[in-house]
């Protein structure tokens, strides 16, 4: 999330903006801010010098991305111009629909949404939650079970009806955190629409309150214990879920981000550690109030709560009485989303993010290997955890995070300290690295880094400098880039890789130099803050954006956040899409035959007042997955 607005005092700001008020960064000078100013004004890097890199590698591999546009044509639309209007803009030729709204019943004893008092407690608990995000699709039979991440609310929206649009009373925190987690949905089509399947087994509410397991190296370690768990091996619930991952073995990954926005203290002059400082954990919140009702949320009073979250959730979606699992020997961060690739011999590669300025790129092996029909349920319990390491010359290396290498005392103190593992090896900070996708078609994988106002600005939390160059190549990075990686070899189990930029987002109706970005972005195609990332499966990469969308000054002509498609082989891309005002266009799926592509509409309106989608009128705007599909019935992606 990050460029969602939360409230705090009155004013909605983003959990950027919280952080920086009451969490400043390490060693944060007058001279820094400075810096800033100065650096936002100027003009500092030619265009072509810029990405030199990014020409190197793709020269090197053979194609030259721009002389190859005039031959290409694998996206089969014709591109949607950029928009502010308050709906949903797709190609001529495609249609799109509703499949599931924040607050629609799932269960036929919950009431119908409720636009006037946006739901109750007990109503939110039956009903489908809020901000969706990531989401996968899973099949049984001829049955479709979507799993969808929930990952926060916006407080004005969701309290809007009473309250003065604050959570006042135990029933709205109750509503709070039941909009929360991660929704398991069953879904059918019928007469060409998707929708919710009431009251199907396999429906399922993951909440905050849900009870989970503990495993891999940090189970049991005196970090995770608390007083309701001594043993630390189980603890309640998953919330801001952000991005997902699948894996061959059928089961949902939910991943969980800005976890420390949830916690403060009872007792204001509270010991705040550095590795909580790390996190942004402190006596603070961001004003949802679970602590009125549930104490777990005091640190005061229970100072390993935060340890026991930012972790990677395995579910299993088609077991309604499966127990979710932390996996944290995947690490803890704020996970962005998890990109699950298979190693010829079967063993597991895990790709993972973690959203915020200056943190960096991990990946899991898994010890063993996964076998089809095989018992592959506990693959993700026990593996090797990397952090990135990017040379300027378009090379770089995976560094294993052990107490080694790291210096700290367990392996368990690296799955729960990740941060500060990787800080100790000197990983490579980048531009808030948020979903990773791996091309079907070669061993490449792409991150979206959404954008930095802090790089070459100022540290990061724990103190790493974070330099201007390689896949962080502007300083005050406001527009965000797509870098992509090739394991050496073709083999993802490889250390070493080389990488280049995708894409180096940019405004070149406004901009020369480095802010009109590369030479793939046009005025036609320009957009900011990538974030969404999937491949389909003809290996054509989809971009989802998280960014600014008041359509004015640098970001003029790019409207609300939108869909774009990129051809990895040309380095085209193309906007197939436009969401409603003021939304964040994240989550994407396919159905089983390619027909429907699933896609999530987040926090419409999330400033208040401006949207109405998907209702119209005057109703309540409210998040939704849609389906878009071709009127000739044909494959989409
Ligand atoms: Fe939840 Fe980094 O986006
Ligand atoms: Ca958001
Ligand atoms: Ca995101
Ligand atoms: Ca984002």
């Amino acid at each position: 999330m990050q460029e969602g607005r939360i409230r705090d005092a009155q004013e909605e700001i983003s959990p950027d903006e919280f952080d920086d008020i009451h969490h400043p960064r390490h060693g944060e000078t007058d001279f820094e801010k400075l810096v800033e100013k100065m650096m936002s004004r100027r003009g500092f890097l030619g265009r072509g010098a810029a990405f030199a890199a990014a020409a190197f590698v793709m020269s090197a591999g053979g194609v030259d991305p721009l002389s190859a546009f005039a031959n290409a044509n694998r996206f089969g639309f014709e591109a949607v111009p950029a928009g502010t209007r308050d709906t949903i803009t797709v190609p001529k030729g495609y249609s799109w629909h509703v499949v599931a709204r924040w607050g629609d019943p799932m269960w036929s004893k919950g009431p119908e949404f409720d636009h006037a008092t946006r739901g109750t407690g007990a109503s939110q608990e039956l009903a489908f939650g809020d901000n969706n995000d990531g989401m996968s699709l899973f099949h049984t039979g001829d049955r479709n079970v979507l799993a969808v991440n929930n990952e926060y609310t916006n407080i004005g929206i969701i309290h809007g009806g009473v309250g003065g649009g604050k959570p006042a009373t135990a029933d709205d925190v109750r509503k709070n955190k039941a909009a929360h987690g991660v929704s398991v949905v069953e879904i059918d089509q019928k007469n060409g629409k998707w929708s919710i399947v009431k009251d199907s087994p396999y429906n399922r509410k993951i909440t905050p309150d849900t009870p989970m397991e503990i495993t891999g190296p940090a189970r049991g370690h005196a970090l995770m214990k608390t007083a309701a768990d001594p043993e630390g091996v189980r603890s309640l619930g998953t919330w801001n879920n952000c991005g997902n991952g699948a894996t061959p073995w059928g089961t949902y990954l939910t991943c969980e981000e800005n976890f420390h926005g949830y916690f403060s203290s009872s007792d204001p002059e509270v010991k705040v550690s550095p590795e909580f400082r790390r996190y942004g954990v402190g006596p603070k919140n961001w004003g949802y109030r679970w602590e009125m009702t549930d104490e777990r949320f005091d640190i005061a009073k229970h100072p390993n709560e935060p340890n026991r979250a930012g972790y990677i959730v395995e579910i299993d979606p088609l077991d309604p009485e499966s127990t979710p699992k932390k996996r944290t020997a995947l690490g803890r961060f704020k996970h962005e989303n998890a990109e699950v690739v298979l190693a010829a011999n079967g063993q597991v590669v895990v790709y993972m993010g973690d959203d915020e300025r200056g943190e960096f790129i991990y990946r899991f092996v898994s010890e063993g290997r996964y076998a089809e029909g095989g018992d592959n349920s506990n693959l993700l319990e026990t593996g090797k955890l990397y952090a990135a390491k990017f040379a300027d010359n378009g090379r770089g290396e995976w560094v294993e995070l052990t107490p080694e290498s790291t210096g700290l005392a367990s392996q368990a103190e690296v799955c729960v300290h990740t941060r500060v593992a990787a800080s100790a090896v000197k990983a490579t900070t980048m531009d808030r690295a948020e979903w990773v996708a791996a091309n079907p078609k070669k061993a490449e994988v792409y991150c979206c880094l959404t954008n930095n106002k802090n790089r070459g600005v100022k540290p990061n939390k724990g103190g790493d400098p974070t330099p201007v160059g390689g896949p962080n190549p502007r300083a005050n990075n406001r527009y965000g880039q797509i870098v992509r990686w090739a394991p050496d070899g073709g083999d993802h189990l490889s250390n070493a890789f080389s990488w280049d930029l995708y894409v180096v987002a940019g405004n070149p109706a406004v901009h020369k130099g480095a802010n009109a970005g590369s030479a793939n972005v046009t005025p036609d195609n320009m957009f900011n803050s990538p974030d969404g990332l999937a491949f389909d499966r003809n290996g054509m990469l989809w971009i989802q954006t998280d960014g600014n969308y008041k359509n004015a000054k640098g970001f003029a002509g790019q409207g609300n956040n939108q869909m774009l498609v990129g051809d990895p082989v040309t380095g085209e891309i193309r906007r197939f899409m436009v969401g409603p005002r003021q939304c964040e266009v994240t989550g994407l799926e396919w159905s089983a035959d390619g027909r429907t592509m699933f896609v999530g509409i987040q926090h419409p309106g999330e400033r208040g007042g401006d949207s109405h989608f998907p209702g119209g009128g005057d109703t309540t705007p409210r998040s939704a997955v849609i389906a878009v599909t071709r009127d000739d019935g044909g494959v989409i992606g």
